[in-house]
């Protein structure tokens, strides 16, 4: 029904729901490791990074927030439960990160899959005219590739 009302096809909003959720459910895995390498870096870039880490996973709860609501738009219902998060998350966890270069990569590998999952959904979104969608993944998309950029020369590369 939402999805006549949006103009949307009842196919596509399911489809491109499970995507979203899927996306929800690894942006939560990166929300936990950015929790971890906060609470856990160690050594003398300690307060530099501890305060970095703060930013990105303060930053991560608006964006979890905005796509569990697409979905919610689209008429489906967003993945609330741990179980859920664990089964579907595209992410790989970081556990007992302590080292600054470790920590920086992981942030870099989670991105890298997060822009996997957002370059699918773009282009689904996109070919069925679902802009809400498509805005939300560009968005989503080039604040990411700006955060790539800055960890990888923080790394020195
Ligand atoms: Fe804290």
């Amino acid at each position: 029904m939402r999805a006549a009302i949006l103009g949307l096809s009842e196919a596509y909003t399911s489809e491109v729901s499970e995507g979203l959720n899927e996306l929800l459910a690894s942006f939560q895995t990166y929300y936990q490791n950015l929790r971890g390498i906060h609470w856990n870096i160690k050594g003398k870039q300690f307060f530099e990074l501890h305060v970095k880490f703060e930013e990105l996973y303060t930053d991560a709860t608006i964006k979890v927030d905005d796509i569990a609501e697409r979905i919610l738009t689209l008429g489906e219902i967003p993945l609330h439960t741990f179980e859920d998060y664990k089964q579907k998350s595209k992410v790989t966890v970081g556990k007992n990160v302590t080292k600054d270069e470790v920590a920086v990569q992981l942030i870099i590998d989670s991105l890298t899959s997060l822009l996997q999952l957002e370059r699918q959904l773009l282009e689904l979104s996109g070919e069925a005219n679902d802009e809400g969608t498509n805005s939300l993944m560009s968005d989503l998309i080039a604040e990411q590739e700006k955060t790539v950029w800055m960890m990888a020369s923080w790394l020195g590369e």
